[in-house]
């Protein structure tokens, strides 16, 4: 079975035989030169495994391996080590890499690795498939939220999906513009026609023109055949500009031709070609800051901002949070475990810098670490927790004779009874306790409200 495989290192020899040994095996093959590089392909191609050097210049290897397991904790990284460097590929199996091979290695070896992790992926791979075809059918459906402003979203997609407006997605990284873009199209007529993604961020400046419009045979060195550009691949469907706002400048007016005339011209060809094709686009920078800095282009901006829909950061749409930890709990198949109180309670507070795509990898973290049926807050990481162990601490005066444990315990029931004007569900939350748990106390210790007294 074809599977996509990642290789980064900065030794282009190295790249290059690796490349040409996975390949012989059947295999798609990425290569990049540096850790940012590799990771910018892993996003857009989603490999199936990552062979990654150890020492590179820049993210070194252990970064990118912890940077994939970041993104995708179940994507297997096979680390490449020096000769004798034992102590890095220790360090980089506890940091969660499959495996590691040491330099020089010869064919077989390699091969055996590779073939070992691809076995083991292709196990997991196949479950994750069948669960994400049964949610991919309701495409609309998986977006969860329950906050006025992704309410405001969904209205905004249902009116425009099925129109030929252009749709402009923008919000912070993983707020879940691809997301959004995807149930454009999909509860468009356009449905069984093609949905093409491009990535203009993640695509070497020289290649994005030919990955867009397409060349023809001979049009530059290495073009030996003619080759169909996004933007064809998508006909009668749509095409997703992702990060448009990375486009450089030089591929701005074909852009802008592209969408005003419906023509694309394909590199080195003569014949423009009509296309009917539906564009959304998405960016999580600033456009009117990047129009301003002289980056991209005003025409172009309006061109693509037809119907602008802004996906707001999540610490802003706070009340979805508990609905999307059970959303990412079920697509994991773990839908009968359960989160304690206090813990829903400290991943809503949390701000979520990296949006939606931080709290699913957390959950999905959470479940794979999980000692029991109940995730409770210690198994939660500190950060999120809030405030390390010892801050935040309660200062008792203990009497010099001692004192009961009991006895205080029945102390602080009463007071956060009192506190919470004898609401039981109140004080239990204040607690950080379950109701029964509470009431089981208050018969423990024979607490009785005020108002049942007379
Ligand atoms: N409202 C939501 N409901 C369910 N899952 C969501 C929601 N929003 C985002 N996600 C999930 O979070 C992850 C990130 O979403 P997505 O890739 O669409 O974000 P993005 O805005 O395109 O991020 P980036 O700018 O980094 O490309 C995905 O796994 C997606 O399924
Ligand atoms: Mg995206």
């Amino acid at each position: 079975m074809e599977r996509k495989i990642l290789v980064i290192d900065d030794d282009i020899s190295f790249r290059r035989v690796l490349e040409y040994n996975l390949q012989e095996e059947g295999h798609e093959v990425f290569t990049a030169a540096s850790g940012a590089e590799g990771l910018a392909i892993f996003d857009t191609q989603q490999p199936s495994l990552v062979i990654t050097d150890m020492k590179m210049p820049g993210m070194d290897g252990l970064q990118v391996l912890k940077a994939v397991k970041e993104r995708s904790p179940a994507t297997l990284v096979i680390i490449i080590t020096a000769f004798g460097a034992v102590d890095a590929a220790v360090e980089a199996m506890k940091l969660g890499a499959y495996d590691y091979i040491t330099k020089p290695f010869n064919r077989d070896e390699l091969k055996l690795v590779v073939n070992k992790a691809l076995q083991l992926t292709g196990l997991t791979e196949e479950n994750q498939k069948l669960k994400s075809e049964l949610s991919e059918q309701i495409d609309f459906r998986n977006i969860v939220g329950i906050s006025g402003a992704m309410g405001k979203v969904f209205d905004l997609v249902r009116k425009v999906a099925n129109t030929e407006a252009t749709v402009l997605i923008t919000g912070d990284s993983g707020t879940g513009k691809e997301l959004v873009a995807k149930a454009v199209h999909a509860l468009s007529s356009r449905k069984a026609a093609p949905f093409v993604t491009i990535n203009c961020a993640a695509i070497p400046r020289d290649l994005l023109e030919s990955e867009l419009f397409g060349h023809v045979k001979g049009a530059f060195t290495g073009a030996i055949r003619d080759k169909k550009g996004k933007f064809q691949l998508a006909a009668g469907g749509t095409l997703f500009l992702d990060e448009v706002g990375d486009l450089p400048p030089e591929l701005q007016p074909k852009l802008l031709r592209a969408l005003q005339e419906r023509v694309v011209e394909p590199v080195g060809g003569a014949a423009p070609e009509k296309l009917d094709v539906r564009i959304v686009a998405a960016t999580n920078i600033e456009l009117e800051e990047a129009i301003s800095d002289g980056k991209f282009r005003e025409d172009l901006y309006y061109r693509l901002s037809v119907i602008p829909i802004h996906l707001p950061a999540l610490r802003a749409r706070k009340e979805d949070i508990p609905l999307l930890i059970r959303h990412f709990a079920a697509k994991q198949g773990c839908g009968s475990v359960t989160f304690a109180g206090d813990v829903i309670e400290a991943l809503t507070n949390y701000p979520w810098p990296g949006n939606v795509r931080e709290l699913e990898n957390t959950v999905e973290r959470l479940l794979i670490m999980r000692q029991g049926d109940t995730i409770s807050i210690g198994e939660l990481p500190d950060k999120i927790r809030g405030g390390r162990p010892g801050e935040n601490r309660l200062v008792i005066n203990l009497p010099e004779e001692g004192y009961s444990l009991e006895q205080l315990e029945r102390e602080i029931v009463v007071e956060a009874l009192e506190r919470n004007d004898w609401n039981q569900s109140s004080a239990a939350r204040f607690l950080r306790i379950p109701r029964h748990v509470l009431i089981y106390r208050m018969e423990k210790y024979d607490i009785i409200a005020p108002e049942k007294t007379h």
